[in-house]
């Protein structure tokens, strides 16, 4: 057994309830907020409760040689940071987490930040960041007995979703939007034997309709409204950190669509920082695509405190998202850490995402946002050169291969997206070439690419 000692608090008005009782949509019953998981033992100075930040740094190191599937998780490795579950013998794992944190020697050169690093989290088992946050909900949904679990999503939260349910041997409904989400993470749902369907409206309209579903149905909501996702998404805040030996990077990058990750990874930071693990947070930053930026106008327009939803449109489909869920916790993440919201033009992302992919990387168009961010925030001299800058690539580069392919086909972008930046979009293509069936006529095509 394990000390379950969570309650969940209302991020708006503070109403707090025991650990089992939200409503199906995870909305609070008097004001209509989301809820974050709060473990009040952890207050307590001295308190039983209380984890102990020098134990914890050596208990965590030493799982990392253990064979135990809890410990070979990188979510379930700091499992007394997240306390949600009556018996960890409840856990759904595929072994997420304990993802590579890349140097960038290209980027760092390029922009003269000598330590410059990539959190790789499409380094995951099903190939995004949302396995860290599936598994920690998917398991209170096989702890509390459901059968049917469900989400909307762009595309990676179904991939994960349905990953993790048939591990746990529940089924699963994916509600998708119809021709807006990539191929790779289609294929996945269906493999992994989701009920999938392809909606005829937008994400936003995915998740409402969905919201509706589980009012009327026994089904467990899997978005990332539900405060148990957040509690595995945190973890990589606390890999980071140990990486770092737990000094902290100056800043962290994270692109933004429906605004969990980046409350999650606020809330990790700040939870080692309450605990003692950490003397301090990183600044961390949200890049939304252009054409998605509902928090950007926010900000610009009333610093945080009000949001108008957008009719979102950009090819970075994972975050083609016009009324993000958790955009109030993530203004706060951004005002607490002093951190910054900006956004990425179309051009300024494929350009981002090819200089991933040729430091032998690559990601997903959405992952590619915080290197277009980075640039913006250092041109601004938000970011000094000799300070430690993590971004957070969210996607692997294979979710979605057709954008690959047309960028360096050289047809993925219009002429008036491309206008100004020909040249250095020419410079980084790579496209395929016929080739006749002999050696000279390979060789002349190593000649003709010299350089
Ligand atoms: N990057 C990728 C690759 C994503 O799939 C998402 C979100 C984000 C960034 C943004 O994260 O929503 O927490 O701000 N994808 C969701 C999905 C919406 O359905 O897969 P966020």
């Amino acid at each position: 057994m394990n000390d379950n000692l969570h309650q969940l608090r209302c991020f708006g008005c503070g109403t707090r309830v025991p650990r089992g009782e939200a409503k199906p949509d995870f909305r609070c019953a008097l004001c209509g907020d989301l809820f974050e998981v709060e473990y009040p033992g952890w207050s307590q100075r001295g308190g039983n409760d209380r984890p102990n930040a020098g134990a914890l740094k050596w208990l965590w190191r030493e799982r990392r040689c253990s064979n135990e599937a809890l410990d070979r998780s990188g979510v379930w490795r700091f499992r007394e940071m997240l306390p949600i579950l009556n018996s960890f013998g409840n856990a759904v794992t595929l072994q997420e987490g304990n993802t590579p944190l890349y140097h960038l020697p290209r980027a760092s050169k390029a922009l003269g930040i000598d330590q410059l690093f990539a959190k790789h989290q499409g380094m995951n088992p099903t190939g995004s960041f949302k396995d860290t946050g599936m598994t920690s909900a998917m398991s209170i949904a096989r702890e509390r007995g459901f059968e049917w679990v469900a989400c909307a999503s762009t595309g990676n939260t179904s991939a994960a979703m349905a990953a993790y349910a048939a591990r746990a041997g529940l089924r699963a409904l994916v509600l998708i939007p119809e021709g807006k989400i990539a191929w790779g993470k289609l294929s996945q749902a269906m493999d992994y034997g989701a009920v999938t369907c392809q909606v005829k409206t937008d994400f936003d309209g995915c998740l409402k309709l969905l919201i509706q579903v589980v009012k009327e149905a026994h089904i467990y909501l899997l978005n990332s409204v539900n405060p148990y996702r957040l509690e595995g998404q945190k973890t990589p805040a606390f890999e980071i950190a140990e990486a770092f030996d737990w000094n902290v990077p100056d800043h962290l990058i994270v692109p933004g669509g429906n605004l969990a990750n980046s409350s999650a990874l606020g809330k990790g930071f700040r939870e080692m920082k309450e605990l003692g693990l950490v003397a301090r947070v990183p600044r961390i930053s949200v890049v939304q695509a252009e054409g998605a930026n509902p928090l950007v106008r926010s900000f610009k327009n009333s610093n945080g405190a009000e949001i108008e939803p957008v009719e979102a449109h950009t090819r970075a489909t994972a975050i083609r998202i016009g009324n993000p869920a958790s955009w109030r916790k993530a203004a706060r993440v951004i005002h607490d850490t002093g951190g910054w919201c900006l956004d990425a033009t179309e051009a300024e992302i494929a350009i981002a995402k090819a200089e991933l992919g040729a430091e032998g990387l690559g990601c997903e168009p959405a992952s590619a946002v915080t290197l277009a961010g980075l640039k913006k925030l250092q041109a601004r001299g938000a970011i000094q050169s000799g300070e430690t800058v993590v971004l957070l690539l969210t996607g692997h580069t294979l979710k979605d291969a057709d954008y690959t392919i047309d960028f360096h086909r050289g047809t993925l972008l219009t002429d008036e997206e491309k206008a100004g930046r020909e040249l250095e979009i020419d410079g980084l293509r790579r496209n395929a070439q016929a080739v006749e069936a002999t050696p000279s006529a390979v060789l002349a095509t190593l000649k003709g690419s010299a350089g």
